[in-house]
């Protein structure tokens, strides 16, 4: 099992925060099931800083033991904005077509169409765009006909699995239950910023994987 969106890079973001716990989130990754991992540091300030990343991956990658790792980047929309349309190359997977993008949690319904032109280039420079934690974003929470429009245009929806205790805001796990129902998430990640979150990935994969489309 693939986990596509965690923070285990030491020292780099709001996750692990030396090498030593980095590699216990490995062990813990492992004992959950988890068997390859990108690795998605936050490309949102005040975190970003590219190659400091890029080291912290060679860091950990030199410690793993040949665990699969691959490096790719958590994208917030605004940040992507910032730095302009030329960085997506950049920042999508480095092991696949694929570009994991958050959007700003607190969105009016009428920024996603907004978020449509930014996907839309994104996928027009042949990249998959995973969409980060919908059950977080108020909008989403409010009205699932936004997810499933995000779905329709193309875009693989992701369920951050601390949804099962509540969330990282508290709010999450009524609208992930809701997405799961309507078939709307493909995948499952950890979105680990420490430890235990692997245990939450475990349970929610246990309880709710077979509700993901795919
Ligand atoms: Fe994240």
């Amino acid at each position: 099992m693939r986990d596509l969106h965690c923070h285990i890079l030491p020292g780099v973001d709001d996750g692990a925060r030396t090498v030593d716990e980095s590699l216990a989130m490995l062990a813990a990754a492992y004992r959950a099931g988890i068997t390859e991992i990108v690795c998605t540091p936050h490309a949102r300030d005040p975190y970003f800083d590219y190659d400091a990343m890029w080291d912290a991956f060679e860091l950990l990658r030199s410690k793993a033991r040949g665990f699969p790792l691959s490096m790719g980047f958590e994208v917030n929309i605004a940040k992507l904005w910032e730095l302009g349309s030329q960085w997506i190359p950049y920042l999508a997977f480095d092991a696949t077509p694929e570009f994991l993008l958050e959007l700003q949690t607190n969105a009016l319904p009428a920024d996603f169409a907004r978020y449509e032109r930014t996907i839309y280039e994104i996928q027009g420079q042949g990249y998959q765009v995973i969409i980060a934690h919908p059950e977080r974003y108020r909008a989403i929470q409010k009205d699932p006909t936004i997810a499933e429009n995000l779905v329709r245009m193309g875009c693989k929806l992701q369920a951050s699995t601390d949804f099962i205790a509540g969330g990282r805001l508290g709010a999450e796990k009524k609208p992930a239950k809701k997405l799961l129902k309507a078939g709307l998430y493909a995948y499952f990640a950890s979105d680990a910023h420490r430890v235990k979150h692997y245990a939450y990935y475990e349970k929610a994969m246990k309880e709710y994987g077979g509700l993901l489309r795919g």
